[in-house]
């Protein structure tokens, strides 16, 4: 039939069709999208005792529509993705319960008993205890699997192949890794940072510490990763007593560079802590990063002595586990900058009362992040950067 794009009226069909629901007289369908560019309907039983969620990619922005196409390539992606989260940490994603190639329609859990980690964390929860080291295992499972570590080298190469995203990582690579350091009509930002604005432009230093994050972006085919790893992208919530977390829409998927995901959690984490420092309820968000990398580092070591190629020894290891850390407070550090004078802003900083002091101190954290990620060599000069910026 083609790629046909499925309006409200059109899922029950669909998913009978599809052989997901038996009885479409009984299903109650709504659009819940809430991000920039897909859609998402919820479906549900009458007596509320089924429901599942479908993610569908249009071939534009779902925001901006037709005037800015982007291809529903997307969606393959994320359902790759997904097929290799499924083998190695089944529990920290939705279920998958199908994927349509030709409609570009992702059919999985519905998980609204859940909350967006962001939305939690700006009404003042805290993150407790699981959620970072959750995190952490997930893209060390996710990593090791996947690397030339964990996987044979033809089957590396074919993973490679297949993961290319080229429209999405092209949107990183400027909206990330260019596009706040030069002059740009995305750019935009609080009056109350404008110098600051001006300034990370003009330094020439920053500039090519973030072309040379730009190249290990392009080039460093460590681990397929998830792509988008911000709060945004986690779910967690309580389901039988017990702490639950799931990591959704990894349609940024591409075979890159570790650090990536685990400097998009960061980030996100550091830029919480300042919301919440401004508001004077900090809790535990300062611990987030250490417990992020020691469970991923944890895990990581645990995972070794599985590898496919022994010819990597223990020394090399701990050389390749310092090479992720640096490369993580880099791109901890570009996302942190792109979130507040680049394109997509948080809403961490926008909706405070006045967003200008955590926005700079961010903004300070991120360039020192960048600029001297090699020096920091463990979570704790992490904290003495935060310490020093008054
Ligand atoms: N499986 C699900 N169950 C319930 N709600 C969901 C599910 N998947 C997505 N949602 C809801 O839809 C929203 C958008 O989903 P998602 O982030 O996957 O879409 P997107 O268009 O790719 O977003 P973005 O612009 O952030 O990339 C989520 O924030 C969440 O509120
Ligand atoms: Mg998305």
């Amino acid at each position: 039939m083609g790629y046909r794009i499925l309006e409200t009226d059109d899922i029950p069909a669909y998913l009978h069709e599809r052989g997901h629901w038996e009885d479409v007289s009984d299903i109650h369908v709504r659009e819940v999208s809430d991000g920039n560019v897909n859609r998402v309907f919820l479906a549900s039983s009458a007596d509320g005792t089924r429901s599942l969620a479908l993610k569908q990619a249009l071939p534009w922005v779902r925001v901006a529509g037709p005037s800015w196409p982007l291809s529903p390539d997307r969606a393959d992606a994320e359902a790759r993705a997904y097929e290799q989260l499924a083998k190695v940490t089944p529990d920290e994603i939705p279920g998958i319960h199908g994927y349509d190639p030709e409609n570009y329609a992702l059919v999985m859990e519905d998980l609204s008993d859940l909350e967006v980690l962001r939305t939690l964390l700006n009404e003042g929860a805290s993150y407790g205890p699981e959620t970072s080291p959750q995190i952490g295992r997930l893209v060390a499972r996710l990593s090791f699997t996947t690397s030339d570590f964990g996987m044979p080298s033809a089957e590396r190469k074919a993973l490679i192949a297949v993961s290319v995203n080229p429209e999405l990582c092209k949107i990183t690579e400027d909206v990330v890794l260019s596009e706040p350091y030069i002059e740009h009509e995305h750019n935009h930002w609080h009056e109350g940072v404008a110098d600051l604005a001006a300034e990370f432009r003009a330094d020439a230093r920053l500039r090519t510490e973030v072309a040379a994050l730009r190249h290990v972006f392009m080039t460093s085919a460590q681990a397929l990763l998830h792509g988008d790893l911000h709060t945004g992208s986690i779910m967690v919530g309580v389901r039988e007593g017990a702490h639950v977390v799931r990591v959704f829409d990894p349609e940024f998927s591409f075979v890159g560079p570790i650090g990536f995901d685990l400097g998009l959690y960061w980030a996100n984490a550091l830029v919480s802590e300042e919301r919440a420092r401004s508001l004077g309820r900090l809790t535990d968000h300062a611990d987030q990063l250490r417990l992020s990398w020691e469970a991923f580092e944890t895990e990581f070591r645990r995972l070794w002595p599985a590898r496919v190629d022994t010819f990597f020894d223990d020394a090399y290891l701990d050389r390749f586990l310092a090479k992720v850390w640096t490369e993580s407070l880099g791109f901890a550090g570009t996302e942190i900058i792109r979130r507040i004078i680049g394109f997509a802003h948080l809403t961490d900083l926008t909706t405070l009362p006045d967003p200008v002091p955590a926005s700079r101190r961010a903004l300070l954290l991120g360039r020192e992040l960048i600029v001297r990620r090699e020096e920091l060599s463990s979570p704790d000069a992490v904290r003495q950067v935060v310490a020093s910026l008054g």
